[in-house]
């Protein structure tokens, strides 16, 4: 399908920016006029790959963090988000649900499962020590009801 719009965005890991991420996302889809279930399902997975970025990724440090965001003609959009931090292992394990290396209690384990569940596909990219690459797809229901 044709490639219709694409725009990317780089920040810093401060948390804050968790908001302005899916934010800009919600922003570079309005021309698809997606229904409101299915952005707030996108939007909550961004927010949960930037945080996971944030968080794991960079953990005490700040670095950057880029988001590209790709519209096709047929109502899909694929969003990457990516971070130049500590990586994954072991992304079989990561993907798991409740699965955590945070010690900290806040996080659950259920970013990688509300991802996948709130998208039309995700892929997880990481080398240890030179970061991560987290790519989702999303296919909105289009003004004709069709998929
Ligand atoms: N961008 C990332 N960089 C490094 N590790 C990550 C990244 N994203 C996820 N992880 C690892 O995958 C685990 C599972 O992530 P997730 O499902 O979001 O759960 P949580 O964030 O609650 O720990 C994290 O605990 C962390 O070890
Ligand atoms: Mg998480």
């Amino acid at each position: 399908m044709k490639k219709i719009n694409e725009a990317k965005i780089v920040f810093t890991s401060h948390l804050s920016n968790e908001a302005f991420a899916r934010t800009a996302v919600a922003a570079f889809v309005a021309t698809a006029d997606p229904i409101m279930s299915e952005l707030a399902e996108l939007k909550t997975a961004v927010s949960e790959a930037v945080s996971n970025a944030a968080v794991h990724g960079y953990k005490d440090k700040i670095g950057y963090i880029t988001v590209k965001m790709r519209l096709y003609s047929d109502f899909k959009v694929i969003i990457t988000v990516s971070d130049k931090g500590v990586g994954i292992a072991d992304i079989e394990k990561a993907r798991e649900p409740l699965f955590t290396t945070s010690k900290s209690g806040e996080q659950a384990g259920m970013g990688f499962t509300v991802m996948e569940s709130f998208t039309d596909g995700l892929k997880i990219r990481s080398t240890v020590g030179k970061g991560t690459t987290v790519t989702m797809k999303k296919v909105f229901t289009s003004k004709d009801g069709v998929k």
